[in-house]
């Protein structure tokens, strides 16, 4: 039998990016015990028992809200999704690290597989864009329609050129889309992107609706709010374009 390769210090530090998402697993239950949002589904993923002290980030992970519906925000384990708009609705491509998709098929289906027409769990190494396109393309992702591309904190963790391929590669496939991040301005316009915003993450909570601050706020005692403010102001988020079915997109804004 031939023998297993040992590991490499690449393989622990990608062992120890991976981890990340159980990180935040764990802090959006948590959050959703205490009430900032409804996530029913949150629990089946979480493979630790629940932090017994608060996490920092749990009110700043509460303003990645806007990001989607807050009654279905189980993001666990999401690297990057590729909404691919066409006439019958969306295609979803869930794109992630693959050990993660195995976890991830474990816990929503019978551990094999998840067939859906609409849905599409792909594993994939973000940095190899080469067979990254190679499995979009097996996966039927037709390019040229209206593409919505969200991240979250996933860019950060790959060296500055491959986070740029992987952005280079995104703005010369998608002819008309959104990449919504939680990173850089600057690294889109430098990649092929056509129009660029960003707004730190403390704007963002100014311009949350007042009652649903007041509902947040009072759900638990916070008495550094300069530790939150400096939290938020290090974050920001980032929305991008590519308009050329001339939809409007740089309009497009909070
Ligand atoms: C901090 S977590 C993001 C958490 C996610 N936004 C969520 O709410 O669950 C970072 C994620 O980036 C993914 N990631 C980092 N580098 C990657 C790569 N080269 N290919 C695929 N996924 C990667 C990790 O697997 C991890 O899921």
């Amino acid at each position: 039998m031939a023998a297993r390769p040992p590991f490499t210090d690449s393989d622990t530090a990608d062992e120890a990016v991976r981890a990340t998402c159980d990180d935040a697993t764990t802090c959006k239950r948590f959050a959703s015990s205490k009430g900032y949002w409804r996530d029913p589904y949150i629990q089946y993923f979480v493979r630790t028992k629940p932090p017994l002290s608060k996490p920092l980030i749990e009110t700043h992970s509460t303003d990645s809200l806007l990001l989607g519906d807050d009654t279905t925000t189980t993001t666990t384990h999401v690297a990057t999704v590729v909404f691919d708009q066409n006439k019958d609705g969306f295609t979803v491509y869930l794109l992630l690290f693959p050990p993660c998709v195995t976890t991830i098929i474990r816990t929503v289906a019978d551990g094999h597989s998840l067939d859906s027409d609409r849905y599409c769990i792909i594993g994939a190494d973000l940095r190899d864009v080469v067979t990254l396109d190679e499995k979009l393309k097996r996966f039927q992702l037709n390019p040229e329609i209206p593409t919505l591309l969200l991240s979250e904190c996933v860019l950060v963790y790959m060296g500055p050129g491959q986070a740029s391929s992987l952005l280079h590669w995104a703005a010369e496939t998608f002819h008309t889309a959104m990449f919504i991040n939680y990173e850089q301005k600057e690294r889109f316009l430098q990649s092929g992107w056509e129009h660029a915003e960003a707004l730190d993450m403390m704007s963002v909570y100014g311009l949350l609706p007042r009652d649903d601050l007041a509902r947040i706020e009072s759900l638990e005692f916070l008495d550094e709010k300069e530790l939150l403010q400096q939290l938020l102001q290090h974050y920001c988020i980032c929305w991008a374009n590519k308009d050329k079915l001339t939809l409007g997109l740089s309009q497009l804004s909070f």
